[in-house]
């Protein structure tokens, strides 16, 4: 969607700014269509970015997009389960990717283990998750719950359609994706974290928006965007984004 692709180039343009090492290989867990590793080879961030994805239909995208752009020779893309990584060699990799990934995974101990791994001494990890105690997860999860309770109902099922359809005159028939499985909160992930010897050198939160509602009214979208200056107030817990960069200690 275009509206929500524009939230997500911004984070991206964040997580860019973070980076001011000279970072050799990279692993992007979750890699979708490779979005983030061609930001950063073009910006020479990196100088080889692994991509994994167990979506084969997106990581044929990346693959696709790496050869129009000349990337295919800094990079290497495959499917496989994030959750399964033994074929991957140990201490490589200077920087590990995870975003938007680990809300979907089953084991976050087995994960940040695996990680752990992989990363060369000192190596960084920057990993998002959904942020469970911000006022706007809170807002879409109720608007989710009150969607999906009467959804199957025959008269508000034929009102939500009429709203969505004629009102809104959205085109799309999909069914509105479930929430993640997993949401977090940030102490508790930083505690996690801490406890399987990482180091927390970054924190920060972002999109200060509901999806839903910027699905449903896209011109919300200009005010999301100006709430994302909340991030430097007192009010930065509010971001439904949470993005740590962690470096692995002995
Ligand atoms: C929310 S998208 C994020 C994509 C990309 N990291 C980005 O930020 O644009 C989550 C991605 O994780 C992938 N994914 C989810 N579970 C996975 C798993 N167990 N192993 C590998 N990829 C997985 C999905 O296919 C999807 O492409």
């Amino acid at each position: 969607m275009k509206e929500k692709n524009n939230i997500r180039q911004s984070f991206n343009a964040r997580a860019l700014e973070w980076k001011d090492g000279d970072f050799k290989n990279l692993l992007d867990l979750g890699c979708g269509s490779g979005e983030i590793i061609f930001e950063l080879l073009k910006n020479n961030k990196v100088k080889f970015a692994y991509g994994i994805d167990f979506s084969e239909k997106m990581i044929d995208l990346a693959k696709k997009e790496a050869k129009n752009i000349k990337l295919e020779k800094k990079s290497q893309f495959e499917v496989k389960d994030a959750e399964n990584l033994n074929h991957l060699s140990k201490n490589k990799f200077d920087i590990i990717l995870a975003i938007g990934l680990i809300e979907y995974l089953e084991n976050d101990q087995k994960f940040i283990e695996n990680i752990r791994k992989l990363l060369k001494k000192e190596g960084i990890l920057i990993i998002t998750v959904p942020n469970n105690s911000s006022p706007f997860f809170v807002l879409d999860y109720i608007i989710t719950l009150i969607y999906r309770l009467f959804k199957n109902n025959f008269l508000t099922k034929n009102i939500f359609n009429f709203i969505k359809y004629k009102i809104l005159k959205r085109k799309s028939k999909k069914e509105i994706k479930p929430f993640p499985q997993k949401t977090y909160n940030p102490k508790k992930l930083n505690t996690f974290l801490i406890k399987n010897g990482f180091l927390i050198e970054k924190k920060i939160f972002n999109l200060y928006a509901s999806e839903w509602l910027a699905r449903l009214f896209p011109n919300l979208l200009n005010i999301f965007k100006k709430l994302e200056k909340l991030e430097n107030s007192y009010f930065k817990y509010w971001g439904k984004n949470y993005i740590i960069m962690a470096k692995k200690i002995e």
